[in-house]
């Protein structure tokens, strides 16, 4: 069957048929990945049907993995799988609590040494209602600047930090005391330019998260904070924004150097949802 990715109506985002994630992809395959991925910046490749060892197998084809720093939730005997989902005795979901629109925006491993290039959900459980994953175009989000914002924007770095996705998670546990198991050690802080240049396709994306970036370098506290929900209304208005409405089944691999990514809310009580995780690590200096 022909590989074939078609444009989704936004800003971001295609879907890409006759791909099967069973078989280790070849040159001509994974260069036509890569190219779609600058292309799109989220490619959804859904009917998949593959075990933890193929999902590895294909994600490592495209570049080296990293193991996510949650150590419990990495899979038994495929430690490049992070576990997503409320399934397990510890839930990782990322979602707020049913009824927040507080959503957790980030690009995954923002606050690591070496942050992620790409990242690959594959959907095995899904609620029935909720749980959708939404993708910003920060492309689309710095392009929208006024001239003025570009030109000063350039000259901040920002700080980022897993104290403040900790904080946020332990937020919306409610009552419950929020318990991250063991963890990787990663550095207190990482600094990044808050623009930073698209190593392959030289676009300019806004790159920042809306709970772990908690500084900006030089900034009072209350004005960088106050200065990061701000950019995160702006960077994530409804017109830069695609919503993943997953199907059992769905792969999909975005671009975490273009793309910011929330999950929505779901009943994290009575319905479960699973996802496995490959992360391609970055191969480019920010
Ligand atoms: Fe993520």
């Amino acid at each position: 069957m022909a590989v074939a990715v078609a444009h989704l109506a936004g800003v971001i985002g295609a879907t890409v048929t006759g791909v099967d994630m069973r078989q280790v992809p070849d040159a001509a395959l994974i260069d036509t990945i890569e190219t779609a991925l600058e292309r799109h910046g989220v490619l959804i490749f859904p009917e998949q049907v593959m075990s933890p060892a193929e999902q590895v197998a294909f994600s490592a084809a495209l570049g080296p993995l990293e193991p996510t720093g949650n150590i419990d939730a990495r899979l038994d005997g495929h430690p490049e799988i992070f576990v997503v989902g409320n399934t397990g005795a510890r839930p990782v979901t990322f979602a707020p609590q049913a009824g927040s629109e507080d959503l957790e925006w980030h690009t995954d491993h923002i606050h690591r040494e070496v942050p992620a290039r790409a990242s690959m959900l594959y959907a095995k459980e899904i609620p029935p209602d909720g749980g959708d994953t939404l993708f910003a175009c920060m492309y689309s989000a710095y392009d929208a600047l006024s001239a003025e914002d570009k030109a000063s924007y350039e000259t901040l770095n920002a700080v980022h930090s897993v104290s403040g996705l900790r904080a946020y998670l332990q937020q919306q546990s409610g009552d419950k005391p929020y318990d991250a198991g063991r963890q990787a050690p990663v550095p207190d802080a990482v600094t990044w330019p808050l623009v930073r240049h698209h190593p392959v396709t030289g676009r300019k994306a806004l790159y920042f998260g809306a709970k772990v970036t908690v500084g900006i370098e030089g900034w009072p506290l209350d004005k960088a904070l106050a200065f990061v929900a701000g950019l995160t209304a702006h960077a994530t208005q409804d017109a830069f924004v695609y919503r993943h409405v997953w199907r059992v089944g769905d792969a999909v691999l975005w671009d975490n150097r273009r793309a910011l990514h929330a999950a929505t809310p779901f009943d994290l009580d009575s319905h479960r949802r699973l996802m496995h995780r490959t992360t391609l690590r970055e191969i480019h200096p920010v």
